[in-house]
């Protein structure tokens, strides 16, 4: 049952949404991020909403030199973790990351390699306790290399297959992982893009998605779903014709 919750990036939408789902259901949270006041907000939301407790702590997920020392801190306050979700991420400007390899570093720092050693801290601990899921929050950018996103699509892609390796190791111990690949959301992360029509999914829609893999299903959960068919079809699409295309 998912009622020990770590989120690692707690103020983001698509975590925000999922965190009210799992309150409602009595859960006891540990809230990561970076914004103590509104980590407060957040908690007392929850509270009333029906969380047992809602814990919240200050890091940058990116910067933090300690990540299994802090996990075991966590799971600590909570008796044991049953769910640890890393939903964290930037999503950077392709361009500027072209001319800048600086930006394109940042951009992998933060969405590869700091979430990648969140999610081995997250597994030792799991695999340890031989129970719990770790969800991570991958993309369908990671699914094919476009020109419009690739390095944002790079970095999502290894998280990608770092998860499916953790799912492979973890299968014979209780525990499970699963990467949950969000399309087009509706949130600040996309503030920058025309919004709207049937592909545009809202943060709760995602939610759904992360909640019912906290139980089953996986290694790896599309959001909304039909975009797996989507995805099939992207990536059998042969390379001469796809470089014809502006995607
Ligand atoms: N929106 C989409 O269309 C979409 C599609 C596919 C996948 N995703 C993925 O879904 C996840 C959630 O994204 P969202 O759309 O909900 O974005 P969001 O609302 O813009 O939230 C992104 C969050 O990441 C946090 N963050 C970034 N770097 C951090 C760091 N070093 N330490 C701590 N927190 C950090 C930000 O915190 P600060 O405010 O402190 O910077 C912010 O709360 C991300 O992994 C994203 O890549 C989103």
């Amino acid at each position: 049952m998912s009622d020990r919750i770590v989120i690692l990036g707690a103020l983001s939408a698509i975590a925000e949404a999922t965190a009210r789902r799992f309150a409602a259901s009595g859960a006891a949270l540990v809230l990561v991020a970076r914004d103590e006041a509104r980590l407060k907000e957040l908690a007392a939301d929850l509270m009333v909403r029906g969380a047992t407790c809602a814990h919240i702590a200050l890091c940058d997920l990116a910067a933090e030199p300690d990540p299994e020392g802090r996990m075991r801190t966590w799971s600590d306050l909570l008796g044991g973790v049953s769910v640890a979700l890393i939903a964290y991420g930037v999503l950077g400007d392709q361009a500027a990351s072209e001319k800048d390899l600086a930006l394109t570093q940042q951009q992998i720092a933060v969405n590869f390699t700091s979430a990648a050693l969140w999610a081995q801290a997250a597994a030792n601990l799991l695999e340890r306790q031989r129970g719990g899921t770790l969800l991570v929050i991958g993309s369908v950018a990671g699914d094919r290399g476009r020109a419009s996103n690739y390095v944002y699509g790079a970095a999502k892609a290894g998280l990608a297959t770092l998860t499916q390796g953790i799912a492979h190791r973890l299968a014979r111990s209780g525990a499970r992982a699963v990467t949950i690949k969000p399309g087009f959301v509706d949130t600040p992360m996309t503030a920058g893009l025309a919004k709207g029509g049937p592909l545009w999914a809202t943060p709760a829609q995602v939610a759904d998605v992360i909640v019912r893999a906290a139980e089953k299903g996986g290694p790896v959960a599309y959001a909304p779903w039909f975009w797996r068919y989507i995805l099939l079809i992207i990536r059998a699409v042969p390379a001469f014709l796809f470089h014809k295309t502006k995607l």
